[in-house]
């Protein structure tokens, strides 16, 4: 058994993380949220309930973990305050269970408007208007405030009053930024503060001991290796690293101590927001998996755009974030096709290749090229082992298996903690 997993998703996000991370989590003692923030909504059936974690990690409905919100996130307070109060009222013990990083960067009021009023402009990117990327942007211009700030109130009430003279210069037209008083940001900040001021520790030194004492640390990504910052569909992308690099960054844990990289994926592909998707159908067929598979996002409640398998960017995935082994997830969803398709090459301006390209704008001319496969029209729902499987899903999962030259470990074939057959 390995000491430190990364868990990762290997597309656009959405791919199941939530229910494999609360799978997997009983043979961890910690799980980490490495980056992003209240963007995420990782979605957990546990006791015939649905939760939707946003920045707790997916870990905490298993009994005695803990869990970790590490440096590498951006947190709104209210949104943490929110969920604890949710998961307190679930009857969830979170005693000493819940710990966040003083390095972590605290989203405010002003980086959620930011967020809206680019989103109302038509270059939009579809962000989930969290907050996150002007966080984001405040802590690589080092006018962003840490947990840690918080302990110091006159040095707070500076870096906002600065920034709120930037902003209102920056936004003339804006009421909503005009109407902004730092008495109340700073208000509602310190009030939150005193709910949360107990889970704050200094999560390096805490994982870093923990490793050293022979704990076992599961480290949860959020979004997807295409929304990465460096290596995603830019512009059309997050502000943080989601790939398996970014859980040393956004933890403290250096790469030595990482031992596996499991990526997970669906049965088919999914993005939400806006940009390039090769593989998007616009059609029935798109709108058939849209239903079939609930794809609304659990953040935001927007429909997902449906495609088939992309496999180019399958392989990609698996390269960047050194996978060891794959889950592949939501197969059921794909039970009623005769035939399925999966998207072997890119054909861009009739030139044919197996290599991603991160190039919007020529991604957004390229053509998948498709090998298309036999459906396995059978209800896997209720099938639990290998040996149920029907031959075609077989075939289907060595094929994604050859393409990649990685494992797939574990499919998941219906939404609930029980619906997952080992491979
Ligand atoms: P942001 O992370 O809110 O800035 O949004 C940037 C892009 O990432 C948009 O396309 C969002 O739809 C997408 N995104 C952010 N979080 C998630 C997620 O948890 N699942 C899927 N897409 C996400």
């Amino acid at each position: 058994m390995s000491k430190i997993t990364v868990l990762t998703g290997l597309q656009w996000g959405d791919e199941g993380k939530g229910k494999m991370i609360d799978l997997l989590s009983p043979k961890y003692d910690i799980v980490v949220r490495y980056q992003g923030g209240a963007n995420a909504g990782h979605t957990i059936v546990f006791n015939n309930k649905k939760y939707i974690l946003h920045l707790i990690p997916s870990g905490i409905f298993t009994k005695n973990i803990k869990c970790v919100i590490g440096n590498g996130t951006v947190v709104d307070l209210e949104a943490l305050i929110d969920e604890i109060e949710i998961l307190k009222h679930e009857g969830i013990n979170l005693n000493n269970r819940v710990f966040l990083s003083k390095d972590a960067h605290i989203i405010l009021s002003y980086h959620k408007i930011i967020d809206s009023i680019n989103e109302s402009k038509e270059d939009k990117l579809g962000t989930t208007k969290r907050g996150i990327g002007p966080c984001y942007i405040d802590k690589y211009a080092r006018t962003g405030i840490k947990v840690q700030d918080l302990s110091h109130p006159e040095k707070v009430s500076k870096i906002i009053e600065k920034n709120l003279e930037v902003l209102k210069n920056s936004f003339r037209n804006s009421e909503e930024i005009h109407s902004l008083k730092i008495e109340v940001i700073l208000d509602k900040l310190f009030t939150n503060y005193e709910l949360i001021k107990h889970l704050v520790i200094d999560t390096q030194d805490y994982l870093y001991k923990s490793y050293k004492k022979g704990k076992r640390i599961l480290m949860e990504g959020a979004q997807g290796t295409l929304l990465d910052i460096d290596f995603g569909t830019y512009p059309f992308v997050t502000s943080s690293h989601p790939i398996s690099g970014g859980a040393c960054i956004g933890s403290g844990l250096p790469p030595t101590f990482v031992d596996d990289v499991v990526g997970i994926f669906k049965a088919y592909t999914t993005r939400v927001g806006e940009g390039p998707f090769v593989t998007e159908l616009i059609d029935e067929t798109g709108q058939y998996i849209l239903k079939k598979g609930n794809e609304y996002g659990a953040t935001t409640g927007r429909p997902r755009r449906c495609g088939w398998l992309d496999l180019v960017a399958l392989k990609y995935s698996c390269s960047i974030n050194g996978v060891t082994s794959m889950i592949m997830t939501k197969t059921d969803v794909l039970n009623d096709f005769d035939k399925i398709n999966v998207c072997i090459k890119y054909d861009i301006n009739g030139k044919k290749t197996d290599r991603f390209i991160t190039d919007s704008e020529l991604l957004k001319i390229t053509k998948p090229v498709y090998k298309q496969l036999n459906g396995w029209k059978y209800d896997i729902s209720k099938c639990s082992k290998k040996k149920d499987l029907p031959k075609n899903l077989i075939k289907y999962i060595s094929f994604i298996e050859n393409y990649t030259g990685v494992k797939i470990k574990f499919i998941s074939s219906g939404p609930s903690r029980e619906q997952f057959i080992k491979m």
